[in-house]
């Protein structure tokens, strides 16, 4: 498996705060990998810091083994990691079908057409609407439409922030099916946040779990899902009490009630 994306020891700071305390982590081409964490343990400086939106004091970003710390947000979306900030931001007064072209614009080919056929393909739904201003759009659809859009710029890897927020679970899974589907179908990698971890470590190969800014937890999904500290914390355990905290494990957070 080649490593597409490669995250060594990044530090990034919001004035005198630090909010990642040096975290590494990797992404093999054609894979699907989730950022699992509490509010506040980083996620989003993460994939910011990674697509160029903020700045790391410290580490290094390599995207296809070469460095784009310095790089800025627009220069990394043209080398293919294209970002679907959390709260979707869509272009509220264009159209569907104008949000999904607006995706496109850095591309010079002719298959754009094409490819928003596809799109409606993927969410049908958007088919559906493509006239419509997409600020009317329910919040499921503006997800869809923002990653819709993110992908027109055919991306090698996908960078995704909390796509389910605000979403019902049986939106959570539509949506994660359809990850799922365009991985299979372009090879696109995804790093995808998600509060819902059950979908999440369902959905994805490999997860990383973030705590205060560190990485408290890293392996394939499978095993995740059978920690006992992760099912504890992140998957809604059985088990009512809060264990002592185990050397390298998880440290009891505040909950939230869409892990449950
Ligand atoms: N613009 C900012 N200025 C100052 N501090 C910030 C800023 N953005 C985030 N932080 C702080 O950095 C830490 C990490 O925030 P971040 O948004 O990355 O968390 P998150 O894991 O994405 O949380 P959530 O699940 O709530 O989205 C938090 O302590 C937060 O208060
Ligand atoms: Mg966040």
């Amino acid at each position: 498996m080649s490593t597409l994306l490669s995250v060594r020891n990044l530090e990034t700071w919001y004035g005198p705060v630090r909010a990642l305390h040096g975290v590494s982590l990797e992404v093999h081409a054609a894979q699907i990998v989730t950022v699992l964490g509490a509010n506040g343990a980083g996620k989003t400086t993460l994939l910011n810091t990674i697509a160029g939106v903020l700045a790391p004091s410290n580490g290094t970003v390599e995207y296809e083994g070469r460095p784009i710390g310095g790089m800025d947000a627009d220069e990394v979306s043209r080398s293919g990691l294209v970002l679907v900030p959390e709260g979707r931001q869509i272009f509220p007064f264009l159209t569907v079908a104008e949000n999904l072209r607006m995706g496109a614009f850095a591309r010079r080919d002719a298959q754009v057409a094409q490819d928003i056929e596809q799109i409606y393909d993927w969410f049908p739904r958007l088919k559906e609407r493509h006239r419509q201003q997409a600020g009317l759009l329910s919040g499921g659809e503006q997800q869809m439409a923002a990653i819709g859009r993110a992908l027109m710029a055919r991306p090698k890897l996908l960078l995704l922030d909390e796509p389910s927020l605000g979403l019902s679970p049986l939106f959570t899974k539509d949506i994660f099916a359809i990850i799922k589907r365009i991985r299979e179908q372009t090879k696109t990698a995804v790093l995808v946040v998600e509060q819902n971890a059950a979908i999440a470590l369902a959905t994805a190969d490999h997860g990383f779990v973030i705590e205060l800014g560190r990485v408290a937890a890293a392996g394939s999904c499978e095993a995740l899902s059978q920690r006992e500290d992760i099912r504890e914390f992140y998957l809604g355990g059985a088990s009512h009490h809060l264990p002592q905290v185990a050397a390298g494990g998880i440290r009891p957070s505040r909950r939230r009630s869409s892990w449950h």
